[in-house]
């Protein structure tokens, strides 16, 4: 047994159907922030993630992308990876579902729960929803769609393997109503009660249509349910049912997930691990969505936030920061590029950053740069010293709740209570006067023992600025020691070093402008991307007109767009080019020419509503005299009308 207390906390397994997005991102983030504050804070730590990559759903996607589904894989987790290292996350462990380790223990857990008599063979049918690999009913089905991600589900219906699921209700039930810490947050505890209370099926936990999983032991025409596969990687990881050492040491654990797969592992893990006979989970917390302002992020539409432009704009600690201090453990929330701009000003740069590059410059300026002892106290000191050394306390309460961003505020608060110290204290006033030198030395002393708290509290969330800041107190080789934030003694005779700014000051306005584009390429990219999926050829790279030059908006009001009806059409009688329409334009009809005879016939004209040039000068064309001017867009080959909705006479502009 470990001698220290153990703790262990994991992540789900990404799927690696594509690439994670800043959703996906947050919730590793939180995990790793946890796992170095407890690492901080005196345990052991096991802090494990991975990938889930079995299912029908990777099976699809790799067919789509004409490779194996393992050569898909493969390529995704290799980026997932990358990702994980790019930022630095601590896992001990990483688990991928098709390693050997996981597989050959996910069918001895298999044969422990069939054994047991817990699994028996029988006919699955149902829906099924491949994009959520869960199975449903039709009365939970709303409208022929999954009630969690809506999208539609498919009929199923095949010989499977079944667990008695059932058997565990009123166990399930027991521990959900009993066990308010199990499940966290409160509301999603009583949406599983009640999920329970309607009554379990037995869960199917076989496939037999497709291949890409893991064989069921007793029955290889059959692959196992994507999910008993997934979730067993909490104790498969720690060697379970093969080895014991970690399992005594870590398990139980923590689990942290997204809300729409809470009732996964809240009932139909709590179920396995009952069939096991292993101890449950300590908690499982559901955490809120990342929402962009048109709903959820969509890879195929494009409209994702990815982490690695953040990062390769802004730093690791930046986005770190940002996805721990801005959204509520358990609520949903909303990422706009100008919110996440303003954190990074306000906080990091101004808060911090200021804090940092002021004292350092004032203590090279007012004693050359080595920190001074402590001699004359003043009024403020003591509020200062006793938040300073407080602080670490009222952290490690919040974080017990899992509440990342008040963990942060109250480390904002002391921080932002070492700027107002140095605004109560003045000093450059105290510096005009040799009298004051003990009190400057003693101010001087006690800013930099703030910010030697401060580079300690913020290490586990942000590690690189908490070394750049000890790089310019002079105490980048020195241990960071959690215990040392209740200390007030320890930076006489440092020598500082002023270095880079801890967080640039960012333009707002040009920063979302780059952003935007940033995001208006991936969509472009994603749209050609699903044209392409779908089998639509894209237009080949045609040359566009170069744009007239500028108007005034006086000169566009000069001209009036209205809408037309095309009531009747004819071709021209001395043109081949040209149809002659009779538009109906408000009260009065106008005859209009136009020269698109070689792309439509007058049939094809008529009943269009159209956008028409009003006032255009009359003119007469071949003969025949025109009022205005029909509007077509000019793709190259073709032209296209311009039509819309709004009844005829109306203005457009
Ligand atoms: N493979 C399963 C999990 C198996 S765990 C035994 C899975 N994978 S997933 O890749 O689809 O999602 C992984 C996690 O990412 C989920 O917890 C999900 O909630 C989270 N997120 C995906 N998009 C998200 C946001 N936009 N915001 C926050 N988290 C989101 O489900």
């Amino acid at each position: 047994m470990s001698e220290k207390k153990t703790f262990y906390i994991t992540t789900p397994i990404y799927y690696p159907s594509a690439d994670l997005h800043i959703g996906h991102t947050y919730c590793t983030v939180m995990a790793d922030a946890m796992a170095r504050f407890k690492r901080a804070t005196g345990y052991d730590v096991r802090f494990l993630t991975g990938t889930d990559e079995h299912g029908q759903k990777i099976q699809t996607v790799a067919e789509k992308n004409g490779v194996t589904p393992q050569q898909y894989v493969d390529d995704v987790v290799g980026r997932i990876r990358k990702l994980w290292d790019t930022m630095e996350i601590s896992y001990d462990d990483f688990i991928r579902t098709t390693e050997d380790r996981h597989v050959k223990r996910v069918q001895q857990i298999f044969m422990k729960m069939y054994d047991k008599g817990d699994i028996y063979k029988s006919e699955y049918e149902g829906l099924y929803c491949t994009p959520c690999e869960s199975f449903w009913t039709e009365t939970q089905a709303v409208d022929g769609k999954c009630p969690d991600c809506g999208r539609p589900v498919e009929k199923a219906k095949e010989e499977a393997y079944f667990f008695k699921m059932s058997k565990y209700q009123e166990r399930l039930l027991d521990l959900l109503e009993n066990n308010p810490e199990f499940l966290q947050p409160e509301a999603r505890r009583n949406e599983m009660i009640n999920f329970i209370k309607q009554g379990l099926d037995d869960l199917c936990i076989s496939r037999s249509t497709f291949d890409w999983g893991i064989p069921v032991p007793v029955d290889e025409k059959h692959v196992i349910y994507v999910w008993l596969d997934a979730l067993t990687n909490y104790i498969t990881a720690l060697g379970y049912p093969e080895t014991e050492e970690m399992m005594d040491n870590y398990w139980p654990g923590i689990h942290l997930v997204g809300k729409e797969i809470v009732r996964f592992h809240s009932i139909i893990w709590p179920a396995m691990l009952m069939s096991l006979e292993i101890p449950l989970p300590k908690h499982v917390l559901g955490h809120g969505w990342i929402l962009l302002e048109g709903g959820k992020m969509s890879k195929s539409r494009g409209n994702v936030v990815d982490p690695v432009r953040l990062i390769d704009r802004y730093g690791i600690d930046a986005l770190k920061y940002f996805l721990l201090r801005e959204y509520a453990f358990g609520q949903d929330g909303l990422y706009t590029n100008e919110v996440m701009l303003n954190r990074l000003n306000y906080d990091l740069a101004n808060d911090l950053g200021n804090l940092v590059s002021r004292t350092v410059a004032m203590v090279e300026k007012y004693n050359g740069g080595v920190v001074p002892a402590p001699k004359v106290a003043g009024e403020p000191d003591a509020d200062l010293i006793e938040m300073g050394t407080t602080t670490a306390g009222r952290v490690e309460m919040n974080m017990d709740k899992f509440s990342f961003n008040m963990a942060l505020e109250e480390i904002w608060k002391f921080i932002r209570r070492t700027n107002k110290y140095i605004d109560e204290t003045a000093p450059w006033i105290l510096a005009k006067d040799e009298a004051s030198k003990d009190r400057l030395d003693t101010v001087m002393f006690n800013l930099v023992e703030a910010i030697r708290i401060i580079s300690v509290l913020i290490n586990p969330f942000l590690h690189h600025t908490s070394v750049k800041i000890r790089e310019q107190l002079g105490i980048a080789e020195e241990a960071v020691a959690w215990e040392d934030t209740a200390r007030f003694d320890m930076m006489a005779g440092k020598t500082v070093k002023k270095g880079e700014a801890i967080f640039p000051r960012l333009d707002i306005e040009k920063e979302i402008a780059e952003l935007e584009a940033i995001t208006a390429e991936q969509m472009a990219i994603a749209k050609a991307k699903a044209a392409k999926d779908a089998g639509i050829e894209p237009a080949a790279e045609k040359e566009l007109a170069p744009l007239k030059p500028e108007i005034a908006i006086d000169d566009f009001n000069k001209i009036d767009l209205r809408v037309g009806k095309i009531l009747s059409c004819e071709k021209h009688p001395k043109a081949d080019k040209l149809l002659v329409s009779q538009v109906q334009v408000g009260a009065e009809v106008r005859q209009i020419v136009s020269g698109v005879a070689a792309y439509y016939t007058p049939e094809d004209m008529v009943g269009k509503s159209v956008v028409v040039v009003a006032n255009l000068k009359p003119a007469k064309l071949r003969g025949e005299k025109s009022e205005g001017m029909i509007l077509f867009a000019d793709n190259g080959d073709r032209l296209e009308f311009v039509t819309t909705d709004a009844p005829d006479g109306e203005m457009v502009k």
